[in-house]
Formats: C-alpha cells, structure tokens, sequence
C-alpha cells in the first residue's frame, strides 16, 4: 500500500518509524471530523472491538498507554503493599514501575539465554507466600514459553499478566500474543508495530475484573454514572477518538504491518548470516516472533560493549537503541535489597545487556539501507577492535 507520509530521506538511519497509509489519514480525518457528541466513542469501540477479535478475548479496553493497561490490571486484581510481582529483568521500566505505583515490590527474575523472555526455572526460584502476580514480557517481539510459565502461575495460585507491549503479531503454539493469563497489554508507541503515536490497549476476558477495569479508568464512577458522584478515588485513562482511528486503520493492515517486520529481520538476517560472532534474536519452534527490534549480541570474545558500539554507529550515520540494562541494575531500583544479589542470581540478563544492540528496525528500511548499517556495524567493529 502506498506511504501517506514521508520516509526519512537524510543520511541517517532512525531506530524506528511507523508505515502510514492513506488509510489512517482517511480515519483520523473521519475521526476528527465526525468523532463528537453521540457518535464520540465510536473509533474507540470498533478498535477495541478488532482488537479483542484479534487476540480471542472476550474485552478490550483502549488507553493512553500499556503503562496504564498494567497499572490498571493490578489496581483492579487487588495488588497492593506487601505483595510482591515477578517480573523478568531485562526489559523495559514501563514492564515493572506499575507494581511500584500499587505499592508492591517488583521481584526481578532471569530470562532465557535464546528467547531473551522470562525463563521458568528462575520464576519459580522467585515465587514466595507474597507473591500475587507474575508479568511476563514478550521481548522485542518474541515470546516466552507461556506453557512452562502458565504451568508455575498454576501450581502457585499467582496470576499471570502477559506484557506484550512489543508483540503484535506475535504467537505461541498458535496462540497470538496478547492471549495469556488474566489479562494482557500492548503499547502503541510510536516506535512500535502498530502504532497510535502512544496508546495502549488491555485485553482480558473475565466480566468482573473488566467492569472493574473499567470503574478504575473513570476516576471511581459506577459505570453508566451521569451523575458526578464517584464512589473510590482512581485513574483516567482513556484514548482519544482520533488515536482510536489511527490504530483501527493501523490494525486492518496488521499482516501487511508484520509481513514487513520479518522481511526486514529477513534482510538483516542475509546480511550477517555470515558473521560468526554475531548472534541475532531467535525463533523458537512453534513461535512467530515479529521482530519488533531487530538485535544483535555480540560475542563475549570481542570486549566490545555496546555503548561504544552505539557510538561509533552514530558516527555512521546510523541510529541504534543499547539492549534493555537489567532493571536491577538501575539506579532506580537502588533501594531494593534484592537488586546487589542480582548480578549473580541472573547471569543471563546480566551477561547479554552489555553486548546487544537494537539495529535500525523501522518500516522505512530497505534491502539497501539494511546493507548500509550492516556495512557501518562491520566497519564499526573493526574500529573498535583495532582500538
Ligand atoms: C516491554 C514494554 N512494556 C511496556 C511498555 C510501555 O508502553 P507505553 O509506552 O505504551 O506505556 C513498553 C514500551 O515501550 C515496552 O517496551
């Protein structure tokens, strides 16, 4: 389908960049248009209803962000002081600072050393009498092995809560991404597959928890309430109509939108395929994982570290993101006791961070821009060995 917008046509390569069509130009005209009064909600329903469809599950809820859709998820679960939530280590903050908005204690887990996404074994080393919930994260467009982790969830009484801000797309044993556990959330990022600029989406399928999803988002008012008397103190998280637009026209085109993703992971794929000491990210059997970052992990032996490599990128005229640092890590998480015992506790995250780079994933890539960062990676390797 033909751009609407502009691709980049300087010298540099961005990290990322949405794929704009007429289509979106069309809704969101319609949307601002037409999109008031009575008809105010209608983008917001029709999105959230395809965007249930697409997922199998029974509600949507449309948001300002995914950072709302989990903060919400465990407002609306009861999750407060006391309790603690697993998550993996490395991913983004956004993944984790909602236990802190609820004030539980985020319980930071390792990953696994293929898919990069939360690993079994140490969930279940991190489960305790506190813990309430688990969110697993769907990393960069892969997913964890949801069997293995629904299987601990299980057996523990924990519930599961599906991150897949970076999966759209995505599936696992034929499960798309956004349908495990109790509830799921996805990011609209304008960086991200399917984009709304920002926006969220949460999907779930329990009546009950979805009625008090959506008390909460309204600032505590009984649903149907025209009468300004709220009954709790919440939140307001909604989106608007013109970001509901953009995202449905968005979400028509989403296999055309994935497609892409993974020729584009195809290309760089080609292109380093050659090159030993290069390791990209993995698709397990029974996963389609849509690439939303395309990264590279460099071999320990070469002592690079990926803020030089980003560097020496950016001095190529070529844009690039640093592998998530383990939350632990941060500074952010200083406080926490459990953040100096992770270094040892979670080899995994800590031994790929240093080494892993987000190479230029947008939709304005092409065969020939793709071989041109691989040429500046290759070129800035060697810089950097020789120094
Ligand atoms: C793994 C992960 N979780 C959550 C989020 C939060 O998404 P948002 O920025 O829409 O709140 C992001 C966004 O980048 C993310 O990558």
């Amino acid at each position: 389908m033909p751009r609407a917008v502009a691709t980049p046509t300087g010298d540099r390569i961005p990290v990322a960049g949405p794929w704009i069509t007429q289509l979106e130009v069309d809704y969101v005209t319609d949307a601002v248009t037409n999109a008031w009064f009575s008809q105010a909600n209608m983008y917001n329903e029709r999105f959230e209803r395809a965007f249930a469809e697409h997922t199998g599950r029974r509600h949507a809820i449309s948001l300002p962000s995914c950072t709302a859709g989990l903060h919400l998820i465990l407002a609306a679960l009861g999750v407060g002081p006391g309790d603690e939530v697993v998550i993996p280590d490395a991913t983004w903050i956004a993944s984790s600072a909602p236990i802190s908005y609820v004030g539980a204690t985020p319980v930071f887990a390792d990953v696994d050393p293929d898919s990069w996404c939360l690993d079994a074994g140490s969930l279940r080393d991190r489960i305790t009498p506190r813990t309430k919930a688990v969110i697993a994260v769907d990393l960069y467009g892969n997913m964890p092995d949801m069997d293995a982790i629904a299987e601990v969830c299980d057996e523990h009484g924990v519930a599961l809560i599906e991150d897949s801000a970076e999966a759209v797309g995505s599936s696992f044993r034929g499960r798309p991404a956004g349908a495990f556990g109790v509830a799921s959330a996805f990011s609209f990022h304008g960086s991200k597959t399917l984009t709304t600029g920002e926006g969220g989406m949460l999907l779930l399928d329990d009546d009950e928890l979805h009625a008090r999803c959506q008390f909460l988002r309204d600032h505590g008012r009984p649903i149907g309430d025209r009468t300004f008397r709220n009954t709790e103190v919440a939140f307001k998280y909604k989106m608007t109509s013109m970001q509901a637009a953009l995202g449905l026209a968005q979400l028509e085109r989403v296999d055309e939108l994935v497609a892409r993703k993974r020729e584009i992971f195809s290309w760089y794929r080609a292109e380093l395929a050659a090159e030993p000491d290069i390791a990209m990210n993995a698709e397990a059997e029974g996963v389609v994982n849509t690439y939303w970052m395309v990264t590279v992990v460099l071999d320990d032996a070469m002592r690079i570290d990926k803020l030089d490599l980003m560097e020496a990128l950016g001095r190529r005229n070529v844009d690039s993101r640093p592998f998530f640092f383990p939350l632990s890590s941060l500074e952010a998480y200083r406080e926490l006791p459990q953040s100096a015992r992770c270094r040892q506790g979670n080899p995994v995250s800590y031994g790929i961070s240093p080494r892993a780079l987000n190479l230029p994933s947008g939709f304005d890539l092409t065969p020939e821009r793709v071989a041109r960062v691989c040429d500046a990676l290759r070129d800035a390797i060697g810089e950097l060995r020789r120094g």
